[in-house]
């Protein structure tokens, strides 16, 4: 694609998974429960009562997976390792057993040139921990960072870039406050609570993989959406405004040394449970910054409706199975943002990516073509974002294969690679392949290739 040019000639290619959504073997060699074990059992809060039991049987496939990335020509593979596996109490003795298996997948993926990019919280919460307060009290930050420490110390002779946590959004607002996933509660003290030892155990985990790693390339990841408003109206401006603090402001000031948003501190009106010297520790400098980017929101205001009463309505664009609108300028509207408004150094797209019914026709083969063309209009607006100075590092497709999407379980297909669940067979979708024509014909493919 001539688009692409603007994208810088290292740009990194990669590919998206994380541990709870692939693994499966969820009592093996010593793992314990996390939190989503314990949601997924909890009846009605999973469509067809779908749990992360067996997914995609990675923990005993990741060779075979591995060769599929090899096949594909990724050049990373971001991908997350499960706190129970490794520190099955939460806090204190270390599984052995846990930790041997990233150190393999790190090993195999480093001799198939693949460099790993491994995420430390990807959501799966000790369940021990959650029975201890979970992420509204302190403790449970301090616990993350000793595990960073126990996992940077092992894995940091080979692994560069770390990414700290996933989507803390989601833990918060949609784990706390909506109910929607783990750990399923709705109260707002918790979430703000959440929210903010999320925060810092991220700055504690930053400065425990620096001080185990000389070198090392910390960043974290947050999901962050454009908020428009509906219509022209001043009710609906301000509703926007809202969504954007709830949405963006409340996860990237913050962490930017800018303190909590004044605004949003008003009106969810929860003290912050704030200690002297934690919003340092907060805003510890970031060697990238990652964006998952699926959907803009355009909202209208809903004064009675939940928190930050501002409610989506229909936005105009084609649907995904998700029933999220595709918007590909939202993607660049944000790569620009983090580069204008927040001064990002370095920036990786570390998920993006599209769930459709996808079905393998008789011949053997899956056609997707409008998850393909998905990936085409997001990388071109990658590039559009690129060729105006963001400094934009990579690209990660989310996701390797198709796997447990959370609330809405197996239904809902991400994968460039399907993945039948009854025979635990991979076949790579049409997108799949146009990722790897894309992926060849780029400068770095291109040299790799010489
Ligand atoms: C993101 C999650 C990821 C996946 C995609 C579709 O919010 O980080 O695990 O479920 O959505």
């Amino acid at each position: 694609m001539n688009d692409l040019n603007a994208l810088p000639a290292d740009f990194t290619w990669g590919v998206a998974t994380s541990a709870y959504q692939i693994e499966g073997a969820v009592s093996e060699d010593g793992r314990s429960p996390s939190i989503w074990d314990t949601f997924s059992r909890t009846a009605g809060a999973i469509d067809n009562g779908d749990h992360g039991d067996i997914a995609c049987d990675h923990y005993h496939r990741w060779r075979e997976d591995i060769a599929l990335m090899k096949k594909l020509g990724v050049d990373a593979y971001r991908f997350s390792i499960a706190w129970p596996r490794v520190v099955p109490g939460g806090s204190g003795q270390v599984n052995e057993a846990g930790l041997g298996f990233y150190d393999r997948l790190v090993d195999g993926l480093l001799e198939a040139g693949i460099t790993p990019f491994p995420t430390l919280y990807h959501w799966d919460l000790p369940q021990a921990l959650q029975d201890r307060g979970g992420w509204p009290v302190r403790e449970t930050a301090e616990h993350f960072a000793a595990y960073a420490a126990v996992v940077a110390d092992r894995l940091g002779d080979r692994v560069r870039d770390w990414a700290t946590l996933n989507e803390p959004l989601c833990s918060a607002w949609i784990g706390h406050l909506e109910g929607r996933m783990a750990p399923g509660l709705t109260d707002l003290t918790a979430a703000v609570n959440a929210s903010y030892h999320l925060h810092l155990g991220y700055g504690l985990a930053t400065q425990a993989i620096r001080a185990a790693v000389p070198g090392a390339r910390v960043g974290i990841v947050n999901n962050l959406s454009p908020c428009e408003p509906a219509t022209d109206s001043d009710a609906d401006r301000a509703a926007a405004v809202r969504a954007d603090g709830h949405t963006n402001r409340w996860w990237l000031d913050p962490i930017h040394g800018r303190g909590y948003p004044q605004d949003m501190l008003d009106l969810y009106g929860v003290a912050l449970p704030e200690r002297p010297g934690d919003l340092e520790t907060i805003a510890a400098p970031l060697d990238w910054l990652g964006l998952n980017y699926y959907f803009r929101n355009v909202v209208a205001d809903d004064p009675t409706g939940p928190l930050p009463h501002a409610k989506q309505v229909e936005a105009p664009g084609r649907r995904t199975a998700m029933d999220w609108e595709v918007c590909a300028d939202g993607l660049e509207q944000l790569l620009m943002r983090l580069t204008d408004d927040y001064g990002a150094r370095s920036i990786y797209v570390t998920e993006n990516g599209s769930a459709y019914p996808d079905v393998v026709k008789p011949d053997g083969t899956v056609d997707d073509p409008e998850r393909a063309r998905y990936l085409e209009e997001h990388l071109a607006a990658c590039a559009r974002a690129a060729g105006k100075g963001a400094p934009l590092a990579g690209y990660f497709a989310w996701s390797l294969l198709d796997n447990f999407e959370w609330a809405y379980g197996y239904d809902k297909r991400f994968g460039l690679i399907h993945v039948d669940y009854e025979t635990q067979r991979r076949t790579i979708k049409g997108s799949g392949h146009r990722y790897a024509d894309i992926i060849r014909s780029s400068a770095r493919g291109a040299r790799k290739a010489a």
